[in-house]
């Protein structure tokens, strides 16, 4: 695995047993508009799950380097953790070229048609509680991270890649030009993780919740939509510090100083 890519312009295999695959499609170095985001492909048997599509203005990208590994027809789930901009504004592109259902917390699907999708009958909505994807011979979990930071959340467990992609959970603020794929050092990536988090997430109780739920599972990664990758012993230091983060309305009063 490389320690370092060009910026999206080379999309890069992460993980590949069989036929099984992680893809990550690029992100952008921040000069541009809107906020830099990765994309992930995760393929079984030829088939296809898309993490977090992206908005309007990651879509060229994202296609051009999906295209080397995948036609869009093979797409069977556009998945998206939540319904922000960043992760979904790009839902009637991607929907126009694939005939994928879209995987979203089901308290979200009634908003899709602000974004210009209509087609009700393509959503797959998830419950509160969960419930899992079939994807090709494989079987991907998708687990509840509420109010982490979105009132209505998921986030995807691959058990025979070990890796979990969070959405939001795990990003961080790259300094433009940092063109790393995984976190090198964590305690001075925690740094570029502590703002958003404290800002963005909404409780303390919402992480131990979340943390409680997810440590029973082996991960070798903590993929986000944001930032950078975290694997290996740092996925139990992202843990710890998570489950002990204030956040959110545990910050409330001092917000107002
Ligand atoms: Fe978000
Ligand atoms: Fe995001």
């Amino acid at each position: 695995m490389p320690a370092a890519v060009a910026f999206a312009t080379e999309a890069t295999v992460l993980f590949e047993q069989g036929d099984h695959r992680w893809i990550w499609l690029g992100t952008d170095d921040g000069a541009g508009e809107g906020v830099p985001a990765n994309q992930y492909l995760v393929q079984d048997r030829g088939r296809g799950l898309l993490l977090d599509p992206g908005s309007v203005l990651d879509f060229a990208r994202t296609i051009s380097n999906l295209s080397r590994f995948a036609e869009p027809a093979t797409l069977d789930y556009l998945f998206f953790s939540h319904q922000d901009p960043d992760v979904s504004s790009g839902v009637p592109m991607w929907a126009g070229v694939t005939k994928a259902k879209l995987v979203m917390p089901a308290i979200w699907a009634r908003f899709l048609p602000h974004f210009g999708e209509f087609d009700q009958t393509r959503i797959q909505g998830v419950p509160d509680k969960g419930s899992t994807l079939a994807l090709g011979k494989s079987e991907l979990r998708v687990i509840p991270a509420h109010f982490l930071h979105s009132t209505g959340n998921i986030v995807l467990y691959d058990p025979v890649a070990r890796y979990l992609f969070t959405g939001d959970i795990g990003t961080a603020i790259m300094p433009p030009g940092d063109n790393s794929l995984y976190v090198q050092d964590f305690s001075k990536h925690l740094k570029l993780m502590e703002g958003f988090h404290k800002r963005y997430m909404a409780s303390n109780a919402a992480c131990r919740n979340f943390v409680e739920r997810i440590n029973h599972l082996a991960i070798d990664a903590i993929v986000p939509q944001h930032g950078r990758i975290i694997r290996g012993d740092d996925v139990k230091r992202f843990k710890d510090w998570f489950r002990e983060l204030r956040c959110g309305v545990d910050l409330l009063a001092e917000m107002y100083r």
